[in-house]
C-alpha cells in the first residue's frame, strides 16, 4: 500500500513503515561497517578452518588446518618446566647447603621450594609462619636450641630430635621429681632461681636455696649461669625465651616431669634436595646463624 515517499525535513525516502505517525526513515548502513561485518564473517570462516573450532561428538574438537592444540602446547610447557627443575634439582642434591645458599640462582630456588615444603611437611608443628607454638620452637627468632648454622639446622632436619635413629639430636633431662632426683621443696626452690634468672619476681631466700640445687643438678646442661647448651640442646633459661612457659607452674612442670621433645627425622622421608631447601629455607627466616 505503501509509495516511495520523501522526508519532507530531511528529504531521505522512508521505508513505509508508520507507527502512530511516526515514519521510518531508509537510511542504510555506512558501507566501511558492512565492510567490516564482512571482513569479520570471512575471518571467522578462516579461523574455522585453521584452528581447532567444530565440536565433533567423541572427539573433542576438529584439529585444524595448522594441527594446533592449547593442550598441546600447555603440556609441553609443563615439560620444559619440568626439565629445568630437574636440573636445578639434582644440581641442588649434590651440593652443601653452604653452596646452595651461596649461589643466588640455587639460593632463589631453595627459598621459594623450601617455602612450600615447610607449610606441608613442618607447619602443622611449627605453625604456617614458623613462630612456634607452647612446645614448638619458634624457627624465626635467633634462640636455637641446637644450634642456627646452617649444618646445624641440616643435622636437626636430617636426623630429628629424639628419634629413633643412631644420628638423632639425644638429651634427656632426668624427670627430678619422678625419678626421685629431687624432693619438691628443692624444686620449688630451684624454680625459683630459674624465675630470677629470667629476671623474673622470685623469693630471694629460695632462690638462694635454689642456687645450689642448680649448681648440682642443673648447671652440667643448661651451664653455670644457666645460658644452656647447644651440644646437649638444654635451652637458655635467662633470655625469657620458654618452649614449654617460664611462669612458676611451667618450670616446675618441666623439672618434676621433663618434657622430652620430638621432632621427627626427615631423611628417608624427604629426597636430599628437598631436606637442603628446607635447611636453606629456615636458615633464611630470620634468625640464622
Ligand atoms: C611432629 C611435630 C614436628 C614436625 C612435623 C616438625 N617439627 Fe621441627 N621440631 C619439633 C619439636 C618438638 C622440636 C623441639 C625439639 C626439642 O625439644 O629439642 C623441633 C625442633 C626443630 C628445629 C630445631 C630448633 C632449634 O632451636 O634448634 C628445627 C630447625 C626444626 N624443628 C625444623 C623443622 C622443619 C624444617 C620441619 C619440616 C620438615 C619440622 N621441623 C617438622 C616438632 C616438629
Ligand atoms: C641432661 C641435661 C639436663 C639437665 C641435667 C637439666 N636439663 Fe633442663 N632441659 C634440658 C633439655 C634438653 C631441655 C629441653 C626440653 C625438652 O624438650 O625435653 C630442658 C628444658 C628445661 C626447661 C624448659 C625450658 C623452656 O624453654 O620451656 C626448664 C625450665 C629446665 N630445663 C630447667 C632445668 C632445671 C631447673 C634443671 C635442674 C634441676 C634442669 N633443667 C636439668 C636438659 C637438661
Amino acid at each position: 500500500m505503501s509509495t516511495i515517499e520523501k522526508d519532507s525535513v530531511t528529504g531521505t525516502a522512508t521505508t513505509g513503515h508508520e507507527w502512530d505517525g511516526i515514519k521510518e526513515l531508509n537510511n542504510p548502513l555506512p558501507r566501511w561497517w558492512l565492510w567490516v561485518l564482512l571482513a569479520t564473517v570471512a575471518w571467522s570462516i578462516g579461523y574455522w578452518v585453521v584452528y581447532p573450532a567444530w565440536p565433533v561428538p567423541g572427539l573433542g574438537t576438529t584439529r585444524g588446518a595448522i594441527g594446533y592444540s592449547s593442550r598441546v602446547d600447555h603440556e609441553n610447557e609443563l615439560k620444559a618446566a619440568k626439565s629445568l627443575q630437574a636440573g636445578m634439582l639434582t644440581k641442588i642434591a649434590a651440593a652443601t647447603p653452604e653452596q646452595i645458599a651461596a649461589d643466588p640462582e640455587m639460593r632463589a630456588f631453595a627459598l621459594a621450594g623450601g617455602r612450600s615444603a615447610f607449610q606441608l611437611y613442618c607447619s602443622q608443628c611449627h605453625g604456617t609462619g614458623a613462630a612456634g607454638a607452647a612446645g614448638y620452637p619458634n624457627l624465626n627468632d635467633d634462640d636455637w636450641i641446637w644450634g642456627g648454622k646452617l649444618d646445624e639446622i641440616y643435622r636437626t632436619l636430617r636426623y630429628g630430635v629424639r628419634w629413633p635413629n643412631d644420628d638423632t639430636r639425644m638429651s634427656d633431662m632426668p624427670a627430678f621429681l619422678a625419678d626421685g632426683v629431687l624432693k619438691p621443696n628443692q624444686i620449688d626452690d630451684v624454680a625459683d632461681y630459674v624465675l630470677g634468672l629470667s629476671g623474673q619476681k622470685a623469693d630471694a631466700q629460695a632462690a638462694e636455696r635454689g642456687k645450689t640445687v642448680f649448681a648440682e643438678n642443673c648447671a652440667a646442661c643448661h651451664g653455670e649461669t644457666g645460658k644452656g647448651n647447644l651440644e646437649v640442646g638444654a635451652p637458655n633459661l635467662t633470655d625469657g625465651i620458654w618452649l614449654y612457659g617460664g611462669d612458676r607452674n611451667a618450670i616446675i612442670a618441666s623439672v618434676r616431669y621433663s618434657r622430652k621433645g620430638v621432632m621427627p627425622a626427615w631423611e628417608g622421608k624427604l629426597d636430599a634436595a628437598t631436606i637442603k631447601t628446607l635447611a636453606v629455607y629456615v636458615h633464611a627466616l630470620g634468625g640464622g646463624k
